[in-house]
């Protein structure tokens, strides 16, 4: 089944075109990786579709629904939840308060809980939950500011899952971590895929990372998709070589 699907979906930065006529299919439960070289467009496919920026031209659909040009919150408790490409936490907080603060005011905002004790103990109970998915049971007393950039990176997906998204985009949740790091986010990655009811849109540079994970890759250029289908075919398209695998620094 189609979770996501956009339409010539268009975005223009005056005469830039970001975004260019982009027509994208994600099924449901398929882990899909888009690429592509520095400026191509991702970020601001993602920004298009989660309300972040307002579409030139097109349509985005989300579970059937037309949701194009709808604000950010409005995306969110449709269920569409995104990490970003620079950290955005609040670095005097608490790992644990982050990720309970986030629970707590997705279920009250969505009218799940009122605001009592028993609101605030679920909303405990699922921040635990989460600590333990991210790997951060040791952190959960510290602060954000001062967990490591990967446990940073752990904490801003637990933050999006607070808001118990369908669909997951994660833009570059790897850029600038080491070897090992990489190694325990594309696990954590792996753990998330085969969540219970969550499907993952991953932006990523790091052709390991996308070909250890994605069951389908979608190669954009110059703001349109060039290519997109099963690792194999991508890897194999000469014209994917080109726009992208073969250019200078398109492994970073
Ligand atoms: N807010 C903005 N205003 C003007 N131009 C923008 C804006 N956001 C992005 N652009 C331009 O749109 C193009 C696509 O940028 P985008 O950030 O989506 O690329 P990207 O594929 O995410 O690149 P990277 O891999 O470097 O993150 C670039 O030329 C960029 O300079
Ligand atoms: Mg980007």
């Amino acid at each position: 089944m189609t979770l996501l699907e956009t339409s010539e979906l268009t975005k223009s930065f005056g005469r830039m075109v970001a975004v260019d006529r982009v027509d994208l299919a994600v099924r449901e439960g398929e882990l899909t990786a888009v690429i592509g070289p520095n400026g191509a467009g991702k970020t601001t496919l993602f920004n298009v579709v989660t309300g972040k920026l307002r579409p030139t031209a097109g349509q985005v659909r989300f579970r059937g629904e037309d949701i194009t040009g709808l604000p950010p919150h409005a995306v969110i408790r449709r269920g569409i939840g995104r990490s970003f490409q620079v950290t955005n936490l609040f670095p005097e907080l608490p790992v644990f308060d982050s990720l309970r603060v986030a629970v707590l005011s997705h279920l009250r905002l969505t009218g799940q809980v009122l605001p009592t004790h028993r609101g605030a103990r679920a909303a405990a109970g699922e921040a635990e939950q989460l600590l333990r998915e991210l790997g951060l049971e040791a952190h959960g007393g510290r602060l954000c500011g001062t967990l490591s950039h990967a446990d940073q990176r752990a904490v801003e997906i637990g933050l999006a899952l607070a808001g118990r998204p369908r669909l997951l985009l994660l833009d570059e949740p790897t850029a600038g971590m080491g070897l090992e790091e990489t190694a325990a986010m594309v696990r954590m990655m792996h753990g998330l895929a085969h969540r219970n009811g969550l499907t993952v849109v991953l932006v990523e540079h790091d052709m390991d990372v996308v070909f250890a994970l994605a069951e389908r890759i979608v190669v954009m250029h110059q703001g349109r998709i060039i290519a997109d289908g099963p690792p194999e075919s991508v890897r194999d398209n000469p014209g994917v070589r080109e726009a992208y695998l073969g250019e200078p620094g398109a492994g970073r």
